[in-house]
Order: C-alpha cells, then structure tokens, then sequence
C-alpha cells in the first residue's frame, strides 16, 4: 500500500506536465482556448515566436500578440487587439467552431477582437502559429492548404521577411502599417504606411492625412528614393510592379536570422537584424535626413543634404521670391522657370540633371514599352509634358511628368538617376556653357586654396599701393595681406550682381552671394558709388577687420577696388543673421537653450577679443542681433565694422559728435553726451542677451499695456523683486 501512494502521485505529475507540454504548442483548437490567466502561450515549432497575452509598459492593459520568443527585451511584431486592450488577466483566446478566432474576457460578454472577415465557416479549423511569425486558421485536415485567415493580411506595424505587403487593384490586396504610439503603446499612432496608387506607383508614410516620404518608383534594382538598397546584401527584396500594383517581399539571405522591418512610432521605416545573440544590424531607415520629408524645396527645387543652401533651384529655373528663398530660406514658394517654354515653335530641348531621386509620380505616367529616345520625342511632342525619366536602371520603359516636379532630392558618389527637364531653349544655351555646367555638380564648399591666398597677398601689397590716394596713408605703412580680387572674378561670382543672388541691403549698399569659380561661397558687400560718406566707413572697416582674426568674427577674404568699385568680400555663412532666426516664430524653435547659451558665449569670445587681446582695443559700436551673423554649425561670428573705432590707449570714455548705432541697443549716456567707451559695447551686449533669452525685440515688446520697451520692464522687474 505505502508504495502504491507515491506511484499515484507520478501519475498525476505526469499526466499534469504532458499537459502543460500539450498546451505549449503551436496549436489552437475550438476544445483548447488560450487563457490569460494560466499563462500559457503558443510557440512555432522552430522555437522563432512566440504568441500569447502581454502587458504594455505604461499600464496594466493586456494584448495578444506574437513577439520573438528568444529575444530580449520582448519585441513584438503583431498585435490583435490593439484598439481595444484587455483591462485585466481575464482574457481568453478561442477558435470557435466555425472557425473565427475571438478574444474575449471571462469577466463580461464584450469581444475585444475577432478575426472575422466574411470568410466561409470551416468545419473542424485549426489555428497554428508558423515558424515565419504567422498565425494561420485553416481546416484541420489540410494543415497546409486552405487559409482561411492569416495574421501576415492584416499588419500591426511590422512587416516580416517573406511576408507580402502592397497594394494591387486587380486582386483587392491593400495593406498598410500603422505605427505604435509609443515604444511601450501598442495604440495605432500618427504614422501609416502604405502604396499611393496614383499615376505610377510608390510608397508612402502618412502623418495623419499629410504625406510625409515617399520611396520614389521602384526602377527594377531599388526604390528610387533608397539607392542604397542596392548594397545591403544581407537582404534580398522581390518587388511586383506595374500600373495597377505595387508588391513586395524580402528575405533575409541567411534564414536562420531573425528579422522585421517596422514603422517605428517617429515615423520611420526601419530595418532590424539580430546578426548574433545580441549584435542587431539596422538597415534602410526612411526618411533617413532633412531631404527626404516631402517637399523639403518645394516645387521644381533640388534638396542638397548639408548643402548651403539645402535647396536649389532645378537648372533653367530661379526662385518664386527670392526674398523668401535667399535671406529667409523659406522654400516652401519654389522655383519658376526663367524661361516660358515655347512648344509650338518647338525649340525646347531636354537638360539631362543626373544623381537624383525622381519627382514625385503621383500625376506622372508610365510608358512600359518605350525606350528612352521615344520618350524623348514623345514628351517634345505633348506641351503639357515637363520631364522624363528611364522607368527601368536597365533603360526600358519610361515614366513623364505634366506637372511641376516636386519632392527631389539629389545622390553624391553618382547614385541616383537621370531626369531630362523640359527647358525653353535660352536656357538650354545659358546652361551648355562650361562654366554653369560645372557649378551643377560643385556642391560641397571648396575652401580657397592657400597657394591662391598667398600669390594674391603677395600682389596685393603692390596694389594696394598704387591705390594710397584711396585707402589712405595708415594702411600703406602697415602691410596689408588682405588679397585682391578682380573686378571679373566677382561679376562671374554673382551673376554680375543679379537679383537672385541679392542678399539684402547694409547701410552703405547690398549684399550679395555668390560662389568662386573654385567652389567657395563668398558674401560681397558693394560700397553704393552715390554714397560719399560710405568711402571713410569701407576705408575703416578694411583697415579694422583685415588686422581681426578670431572665430567668432566674420572674417575678410579680401576685397576689390577697381572702376570706381569698392567692394569687401567675405565668407559666407549660410545661416544668415541671428535676428532671422530669433524674431522668427517658426526659426525660432530651432534655438533651444544650449544653442542660445552657445550664441551668447560666442558673442562674447568675440567681444573679448575687440575690446581685450586683439592688438587694438576696438569698439564696435553697432553690436546687434542683425550684426551677428551665423555659420552652417550656427556660431556666431560678429560683423559690419563699418562704425567700429579704434580706441585710443587708456580707458576713459572718449566723444564723438557723430551719434552712430541702433536705436534701442545703445547706452544712455552715449544718447544724451555721445560718450563711448567699450562699456556702450557691454551695454549693447547686455541689450543683446535680453533679446536672445526672451525672444523678442528690445523695441518692440511691449508690457501690460505699459510703455515699456524689454530693457525697462526687465529693470522695473529687478526693482521690484
Ligand atoms: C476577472 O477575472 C479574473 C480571473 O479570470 C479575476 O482574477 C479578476 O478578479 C476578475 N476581475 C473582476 C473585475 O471581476
Ligand atoms: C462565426 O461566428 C461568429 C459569432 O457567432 C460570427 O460573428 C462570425 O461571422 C462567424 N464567422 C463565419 C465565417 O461564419
Ligand atoms: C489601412 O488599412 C486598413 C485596413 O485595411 C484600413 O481600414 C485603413 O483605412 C487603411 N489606412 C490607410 C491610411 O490607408
Ligand atoms: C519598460 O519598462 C522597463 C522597466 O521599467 C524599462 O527598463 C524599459 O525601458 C521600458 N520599455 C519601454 C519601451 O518603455
Ligand atoms: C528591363 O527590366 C524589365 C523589368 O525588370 C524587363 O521587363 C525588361 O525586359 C528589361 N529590359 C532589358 C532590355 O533588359
Ligand atoms: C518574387 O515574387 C514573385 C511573386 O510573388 C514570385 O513569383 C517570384 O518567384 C519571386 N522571385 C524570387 C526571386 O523570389
Ligand atoms: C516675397 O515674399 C515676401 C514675404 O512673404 C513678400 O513680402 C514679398 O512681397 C514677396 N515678393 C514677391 C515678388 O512676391
Ligand atoms: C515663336 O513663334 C512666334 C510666332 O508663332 C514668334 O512670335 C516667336 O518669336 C517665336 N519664338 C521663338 C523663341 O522663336
Ligand atoms: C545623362 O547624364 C548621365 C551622367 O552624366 C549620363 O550617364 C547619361 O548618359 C546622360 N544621358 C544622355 C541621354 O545623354
Ligand atoms: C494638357 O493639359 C490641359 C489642361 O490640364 C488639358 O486640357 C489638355 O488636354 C492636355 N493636353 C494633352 C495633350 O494632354
């Protein structure tokens, strides 16, 4: 009897753990739900997933998802019922006989979810979790036949390897993702991904309803927009294209890795691979940079990434407003043509702009059977057709645009393809000649060679001779090595001061931009000839700033004094001026306090350094945010010295009759007796910070309805605390 006990007791255990074997399976029966509240959960049988219940991060909500079951921390691929989570343990997942999967909760009759979607009811169904990650209902007795549903139709936010996804109009499939809202919040977010049917296919990621990227055309070896697809060869991608469907899979080349591609809850598509236990690959990641958000140059521009400017306009084309475009660097107006095209006389031609990223397809049109040259006289042909492009890298078919051409960005290292703009014939010649030819390709900044720099400086000791009877008597004993431009390199460099290249207007002429046959971008200040004061001011701030060499000083190239031109040319910073960026609503966001602080400090280096170690003591005396230029890396640099003055020696406030400056930035005592010292600059300054932590302009803030500008309300307010 006494041994009889325990053999009973084996029995029960067995018969208890052969059950929880049973119930760790792949399998769901009608008999055999899934309860939350037991815990069990079903595992593919190559041990790659794992389905079950599972707790999100922020509360104690409960969804039924599939996850990888080795990897940790849990990463889920799929979720069920992501719109209406569980409250508590009391979930339960049954296969109901008809062959619908139902998640319901033990504690009320509410169906949370329910696979159900007008399918035929199956007669003895069976639900089996593959080792692909999908979870499949099927009839029993055809394990591998019929499906009558399967997780891989209908998306969370991930799409796995050899998992369909796209859109085609002649079977019906449309899936999309739709992103988490958090990492830890499996709610349907902002972002959803899916195929835009219209003109020739492509994908897309929304935000809410405003498009946000787009994969540009599938061209036979990648998806326009994502050249780099080409080389990661740790995947492979079958794509299905045609007019009316856009499908795709991809595989991973060893199947044994464990891979998703994901809609991340920012908005980004994103490519994972766990390489080994803990080393993850991350592959194509789009949008991946500034160029790649629809339409960052708005239409008929080219985004540059790190470009300066980020965005040009298309060959043959020039800004809508260029004020927008070139100080305020708002691209949202675009670019125009220069030239109206004239069909009907047919002298338009086709410039070839190469490395690109194509336009957006939605109103543009395939041509499957033509070849590239019978695209080109087809487009010549059709008046309303603006550009054309290969549809295939191997040069089959072609795609045609009657529309502007928007959301382009452009490749280094000669990636990307080919794009024949329409262009009326003027500017067709206006591009053929050499010198424009190869501006198109110069994006990245060339410094001035040093070789140039010297045999100028060399020369301009000379020059600057035979010019005494203008610069003065000061700067011909002090050797100068400041070069001397041609009056025709500048003309050349600014499209003999066109319009467009017309960057705003300094209190003694305008500015423009403008770019150095070697690449180098240079900002010209262009002494106006009417102005006879002007003279005395160039002669000054030439002498001032050619001795002045500090980072956070904008600092003098050279200049050019030649037909009664007198011209000071400088580098460019691309950023503009701080008060476009400060008294800007918009702009003004990019400046968050480690960037003001950053500003701060840097005018301030600068400061130091005119009034302290330079080799005079300097007043700059017109210190504002206008006169704070920034660079790409936005620091600040000081410029316009043309009202700076050399201090004679000791400390004491000199006078001056003249009361030069701004209004609002300068020092009582200057106002009321024209006394200067470096102590206006530090008034000024101060003025300067004010506006830079506040944001708003010294002379126009305005208090309770006080007339008060910033500095009084700041001093009433230091009065009263
Ligand atoms: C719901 O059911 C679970 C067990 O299935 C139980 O632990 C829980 O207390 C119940 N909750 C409520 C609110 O009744
Ligand atoms: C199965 O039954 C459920 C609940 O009765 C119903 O909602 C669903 O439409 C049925 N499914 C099929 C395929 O008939
Ligand atoms: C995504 O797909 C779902 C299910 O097919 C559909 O209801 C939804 O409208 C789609 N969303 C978008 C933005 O296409
Ligand atoms: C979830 O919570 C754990 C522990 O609190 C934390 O380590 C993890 O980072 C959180 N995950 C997410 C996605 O928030
Ligand atoms: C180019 O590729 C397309 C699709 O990939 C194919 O249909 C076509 O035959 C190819 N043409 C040539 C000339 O190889
Ligand atoms: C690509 O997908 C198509 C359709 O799904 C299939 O017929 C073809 O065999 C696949 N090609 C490769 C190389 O896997
Ligand atoms: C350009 O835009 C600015 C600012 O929006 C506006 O003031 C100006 O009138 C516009 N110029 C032209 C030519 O449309
Ligand atoms: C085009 O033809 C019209 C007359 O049809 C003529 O007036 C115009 O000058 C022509 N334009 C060019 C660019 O030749
Ligand atoms: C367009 O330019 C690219 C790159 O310079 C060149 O490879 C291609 O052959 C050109 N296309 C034509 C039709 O000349
Ligand atoms: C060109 O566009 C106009 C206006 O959109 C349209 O009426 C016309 O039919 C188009 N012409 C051709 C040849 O497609």
């Amino acid at each position: 009897m006494m041994s009889e006990i325990p053999f009973f007791f084996l029995v029960i255990l067995v018969v208890v753990l052969v059950n929880s074997v049973c119930l760790a399976d792949d399998t769901l029966t009608p008999q055999q739900p899934l309860l939350d509240a037991d815990g069990t959960t079903l595992l593919d049988a190559g041990n790659r997933f794992e389905l079950g219940f599972f707790t999100s991060n922020d509360s104690s909500y409960r969804y039924v998802g599939i996850w990888f079951y080795n990897i940790l921390p849990r990463t889920v691929v799929w979720v069920a019922n992501r719109r209406s989570p569980l409250p508590d343990l009391s979930g339960r997942l049954s296969l109901i006989t008809n062959g619908t999967l139902l998640l319901t909760s033990d504690n009320s009759t509410t169906v949370f979810w329910s696979s159900s979607d007008g399918s035929a009811p199956l007669r003895n169904p069976v639900a089996r979790l593959l080792d692909n990650g999908n979870f499949v209902v099927g009839e029993e007795a055809e394990p591998n036949g019929y499906v009558a549903w399967q997780s891989y139709d209908h998306p969370t936010d991930t799409i796995l390897p050899g998992m369909r996804f796209g859109r085609s109009m002649t079977s019906g499939l449309n899936l999309n993702l739709t992103a988490w809202t958090s990492l830890s919040d499996p709610t349907p977010g902002d972002y959803v991904m899916g195929i835009n049917m219209d003109g020739v296919p492509e994908e897309f990621i929304w935000q809410g309803k405003r498009p946000r990227w787009r994969s540009g055309p599938w061209n036979g070896l990648y998806l326009s927009g994502s050249p780099e697809m080409v080389s990661e060869n740790l995947v492979r991608y079958n794509f299905t294209v045609a007019s009316q469907q856009f499908i795709y899979t991809y595989t991973i080349r060893d199947n044994s890795l464990l891979a998703k591609l994901t809609l991340i809850p920012s908005g980004e598509i994103q490519l994972r691979i766990w390489v080994e236990d803990s080393q993850q690959w991350t592959g194509r990641r789009d949008p991946m940079d500034s160029c790649e958000f629809i339409s960052a140059c708005g239409l008929n521009a080219i985004c540059i990434l790190n470009g300066s400017p980020m965005c040009k306009c298309l060959t043959g084309f020039k800004p809508k407003n260029s004020t927008n475009w070139d100080i305020l660097r708002d691209w949202s107006g675009g670019c125009v043509r220069k030239t109206h095209l004239d069909c009907r006389n047919r002298t338009d031609g086709f410039f070839n702009q190469s490395n690109l990223k194509l336009p957006q397809t939605s109103s543009a049109v395939m041509r499957a059977s033509l070849t590239l040259a019978e695209c080109s006289r087809l487009c010549l042909n059709d008046c309303n057709c603006t550009a054309y492009a290969s549809a295939n890298v191997n040069g089959s078919g072609c795609i045609l645009w009657t529309s502007d051409l928007t959301d382009i960005r452009f490749f280094f290292d000669g990636m990307g393809q080919d794009l024949y703009v329409r262009l009326a014939a003027a500017d067709l010649i206006a591009e053929s000649r050499p010198s424009n030819r190869r501006r198109i390709g110069v994006i990245v900044a060339v410094t001035l060679a040093s070789s140039f720099l010297l045999s100028c400086a060399a020369a301009s000791i000379w020059r600057w001779k035979t010019k005494k009877s203008f610069v003065g008597e000061e700067t011909e004993e002090k050797n100068l090595d400041l070069p001397l431009f041609e009056l025709d390199t500048i003309v050349n460099a600014t499209d003999n001061f066109s319009i467009g290249n017309k960057r705003g207007e300094g209190g003694f002429g305008p500015v423009y931009e403008g770019r150095l046959s070697e690449g180098q971008e240079i900002a010209v200040k262009r002494l106006s000839t009417t102005s006879s004061q002007g003279v005395n001011e160039f002669k000054n701030e030439v002498q001032l700033i050619a001795k002045l060499q500090h980072r956070n000083l904008v600092r003098l190239l050279g200049c050019c004094v030649e037909a009664g031109e007198r011209m000071l040319i400088y580098e460019y910073l691309s950023n503009g001026s701080l008060d476009k960026f400060l008294f800007d609503e918009v702009k003004s966001g990019q400046l968050n306090w480690k960037l003001r602080y950053n500003i701060i400090v840097g005018i301030a280096r600068g400061l130091l350094y005119l009034h302290h170690d330079s080799r005079f003591i300097i007043i700059h005396r017109d210190l504002k945010a206008s006169n704070i230029l920034l660079d790409k890396d936005m620091n600040p640099k000081i410029s316009d010295f043309g009202m700076a003055r050399i201090f004679d020696g000791d400390e004491n406030a000199t006078k001056t009759k003249r009361i030069v400056g701004t209004y609002g930035y300068m020092s009582p005592e200057y106002i009321k007796n024209g006394k200067f010292s470096i102590k206006s600059d530090i008034f000024s300054f101060g003025v300067l910070i004010l506006e830079i932590i506040s944001g708003k302009k010294n002379t126009e803030f305005i208090a309770f309805d006080q007339h008060l500008n910033l500095l009084d309300y700041v001093s009433m307010e230091i009065v009263e605390t």
